[in-house]
Parts: structure tokens; C-alpha cells; sequence
């Protein structure tokens, strides 16, 4: 027999609304059960994480819906800044994620392999995980998102890239629908101090390096900032979340700043630009662009303003055009307010079934995209040359020709006047594919009157 059609009327829905308040109540009732969780390591972002949720318990309540307490911290050694003579500091990490009273696993200590046992351990166990290790979700997210999938646990990242701007929230869910055309950043804040400290003060590498060391910036490998690695894998997350791709961070291209010197500065001013170290992504026709390297960008830029520790990170949609996210990217409490946050997500989605939780990457896991990401050999941009040239006739004839031969527009020229026998040259060019400037390169420095290699700085107008 037909079943009677039945249809909704505005009173049927007022009901049913009324009827979603009572549950919604009744879960409410149910939430005011602690959310316990453990936090696994207590330095920097640890600390910060303690003195946070303790300090703001109240709002932190009023916010989840239920208060978020600690039930037990692993760290192997005590931090000063924590009042932490209420509990007993543990040492096995793995024994709190098989804690059957914990709910979410804090992991903060770093680092691949323990860290990695840690998430695992918790994810099998049935526990969710808030992290800020980018160097793990980089990585090993992949493995680590279809794990949390299978057993219905949230694994939530926002501390991982840029500390305490909440970017990864604002692209996966701010900006939900737009076709996210590119986006580039200031992602370690390290690096920036010290290419700032560099241009303002003139002062060392290494001696800024130890001050960042102290005010707890710097990885515990400082090589992992200078070196772009850092920002290479905060880039790789924020490219997966942009365009819904598979974490790869094996193809990023990766370039530091240790070979950036104070006349490349100087020059990079006098031309109208400023040096950053950047992380930029395109979505382009052929692929994704997924590349770490000193860029100059035009002084007039916003992201040239951002200086010292500061990150900032631009990304163009075509909905919503470009916007820029700005903040301390690293630190105690900046990194606690991104981790101290997905708790409380956490904690507000304990009970939602896995189909009402945002996507770890954005998009729904069965629909993200193969498309390739490209190397750096298939990328385009403008560059930056500089060459040591022997002070005789018709040495830049032979530079501009090769140029030239090439395609490559020049589109300025600084020589000053010296009265030595060797002179540096600096260029500007217009945008080329990498692979041509490459092999102008190689031309350029089988030149007998060029010493030496060419330095190559890229340069990026951050248009659309
Ligand atoms: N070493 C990082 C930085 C810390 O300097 O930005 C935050 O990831």
C-alpha cells in the first residue's frame, strides 16, 4: 500500500525546531562533563597551552559548552613558567593516550617519531588530537587523517601554521567558497626577524639567529628555519586546504636565506623591492606551485611592512579577491590561542557524527584532486640576477645576448661606476619559466669574463 504523502507545513518545521532546542539542551545538560584532556609536552607551546587553559577556564566553559580540564600532563622536565604543583608530571607520553579517562590528546612535543607513535596511539584508542606540529601533519597527515576517519576521531591542526593566526580555519572555512587562485606567506617568523634585523640594523646572521633561539622562535634545528623547511611544511598544509589535494610535501621546493647578503639587500632597496622569504602556491593551468625561497616583492606590497617575528599570509580567491592574515606566528601564548581553540572545537564537536565535522583538509577526503604539483624547473616568475663581471667592453653585450636568445626581457640594469677590474651587475627580468633562466644561467657563468656563479633572487609582484 502507497504510503500518504505528507507534507511540511511552517508549524511542522516550527515543531520540529522546537523539538532540535530541547535535544540540543539536553546535549548541552550532557556536556557540562568535563572534557579531559592530557597534554604531552610542556615547553614552549606546552607552557603556554597550561597557562592559558587554566587562566581563561571560565570563558573557555562559556565557550565549548562544558569546562576543559587538564587530567594529566607527560613532560620530561618541569617549565618554570607553569604552576603545574597540582600534578604529577608523567614521562611516557604513549601511557596518556591509552588513558581510558582522557578525551583529547595534546601533542606538543615535537618532532616525527615519538610524535607520531603519540597521535597514533591516541587515534587507536578512540581519542581525538589537537597538534601543533606541522612538520608531523606535513608528513605523515595523510596516514594520519584516514586513521582518525576510521575511527570517527577529529585530529585538528591550527597551531601548525602560523601560530596564532588562525589561517588554517579561515581558508578551510572563511573562505569555503572560493576557488583559492594562489596564496603566499610569511610563514616563519625566525627567518623574518632575521632578514628584518639584517635590513634595519645591519646585523650578523648568526648573532640574530641566537636571539630567536632564546625568545623560543627558532626550531629546535635553527637549520629548519634558515633553510625554509619550517615554512615548507606550513605551506604544504595551507596548499592542500586551498585547492584539496593530498599533503606532499616531498615536492616542495625548498631555498634559504643564508645565502642572501647585505648588497643583495641593498640592491633589492635602490630597485624599489624588499627581500622576504616567502612560501608561495599558485593553482595554475599546469599544476600547483609549491615553493620556499627568498623573494623580492615590490616595497609597496603589504606583505613588505611585515616585519621581525610577525607572519602574514595573503590569499587571492576569485570570489573574495585578495585578503591578508596578520599576526604573531610563533611563542608561547600566540601558539596556545590557535591550540587552546581547536580544543574548544573539539570539545563542541564531541558528539557530532563524522559527516557534521569539517574535512581535516576542507574538502571531503573522497574528493581531493590529483593535480600534479609541479617542479620548481615548471614554475614562472621574474628574477633577480646578480653577476661579478670583469670592468672591460662588451662583457654585458654578451650577458644581454644570451638573455636575449632566451626570450628573457630585461627589465632593469644597475652597474655602478668602480675603478677596479671586476664590477657587480645586477638585473631585474621580466616573468620566465625557470627552466630557460637555467639554462641562461649555465651560459651566462661559461662566460670567461664572468666570475663566479650568478646569485638568483625571484621576484613576485603577489598580483592576480
Ligand atoms: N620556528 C618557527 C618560526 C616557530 O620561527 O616561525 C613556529 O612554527
Amino acid at each position: 500500500m502507497q504510503r500518504p504523502c505528507f507534507r511540511y507545513t511552517k508549524t511542522h518545521f516550527l515543531l520540529f525546531r522546537q523539538k532540535e532546542c530541547v535535544l540540543s539542551k539536553q546535549s548541552a545538560r550532557c556536556r557540562l562533563k568535563p572534557v579531559k584532556v592530557g597534554i604531552c609536552g610542556l615547553g614552549t607551546v606546552g607552557g603556554g597551552t597550561f597557562n592559558v587553559l587554566t587562566r581563561n577556564a571560565q570563558e573557555i566553559a562559556r565557550r565549548a559548552g562544558c569546562s576543559i580540564e587538564i587530567k594529566a600532563i607527560a613532560s620530561r622536565r618541569p617549565n618554570p613558567a607553569c604552576d603545574t604543583s597540582a600534578y604529577t608530571l608523567q614521562t611516557d607520553v604513549i601511557a596518556l593516550a591509552r588513558d581510558p579517562e582522557i578525551d583529547i590528546i595534546v601533542e606538543l612535543i615535537g618532532g616525527y617519531e615519538v610524535a607520531k607513535e603519540l597521535v597514533m596511539t591516541a587515534i587507536e584508542n578512540g581519542k581525538h588530537v589537537v597538534t601543533a606540529n606541522k612538520a608531523l601533519i606535513a608528513v605523515h597527515g595523510n596516514e594520519i587523517f584516514a586513521a582518525a576517519a576510521k575511527k570517527n576521531v577529529v585530529v585538528a591542526f591550527e597551531a601548525s601554521v602560523a601560530g596564532g593566526i588562525p589561517i588554517i580555519k579561515a581558508i578551510r572555512e572563511g573562505l569555503a567558497a572560493n576557488r583559492i587562485n594562489w596564496l603566499a606567506g610569511i610563514i616563519n617568523g625566525t627567518g623574518n626577524f632575521i632578514m628584518t634585523e639584517m635590513r634595519e640594523k645591519g646585523r650578523a646572521f648568526a648573532d640574530v639567529l641566537a636571539e630567536a633561539q632564546a625568545l623560543g622562535y627558532a626550531e629546535a634545528d635553527p637549520t629548519f628555519d634558515v633553510e625554509g623547511i619550517d615554512a615548507a611544511h606550513k605551506l604544504t598544509i595551507l596548499a592542500s586546504i586551498a585547492y584539496g589535494i593530498p599533503l606532499q610535501f616531498s615536492k616542495a621546493y625548498t631555498e634559504g636565506i643564508s645565502k642572501i647578503t647585505p648588497d643583495d639587500v641593498q640592491y633589492a632597496e635602490e630597485l624599489g623591492y624588499r627581500i622576504k622569504h616567502l612560501g608561495i602556491s599558485r593553482h595554475t593551468d599546469k599544476g600547483i606551485e609549491l615553493r620556499v625561497h627568498p623573494t623580492l616583492i615590490p616595497k609597496s606590497s603589504l606583505l613588505a611592512s611585515v616585519n621581525g617575528v610577525m607572519n602574514a599570509v595573503m590569499v587571492s580567491g576569485d570570489a573574495v579577491g585578495q585578503t591578508l592574515y596578520y599576526g604573531p606566528g610563533a611563542g608561547a601564548e600566540p601558539t596556545a590561542s590557535a591550540v587552546v581553540s581547536d580544543l574548544i572545537d573539539v570539545a563542541r564537536m564531541l558528539d557530532a557524527s563524522a559527516e557534521c565535522r569539517v574535512p581535516p583538509l576542507a574538502f571531503q577526503s573522497a574528493e581531493l584532486s590529483q593535480t600534479p604539483v609541479l617542479s620548481v624547473e615548471d614554475t614562472v616568475s621574474g628574477y633577480y640576477l646578480r653577476l661579478q663581471a670583469v670592468e672591460r667592453p662588451g662583457v654585458l653585450a654578451h650577458v644581454t645576448r644570451i638573455l636575449g636568445e632566451k626570450g628573457i626581457n630585461i627589465e632593469a640594469i644597475v652597474q655602478k661606476e668602480t675603478k677596479e677590474a671586476q664590477v657587480p651587475v645586477i638585473m631585474l627580468t621580466q616573468r620566465v619559466a625557470e627552466r630557460m633562466m637555467n639554462e641562461a644561467i649555465r651560459e651566462i657563468e661559461a662566460l670567461p669574463d664572468i666570475l663566479g656563479e650568478v646569485i638568483r633572487i625571484r621576484v613576485d609582484h603577489l598580483a592576480d
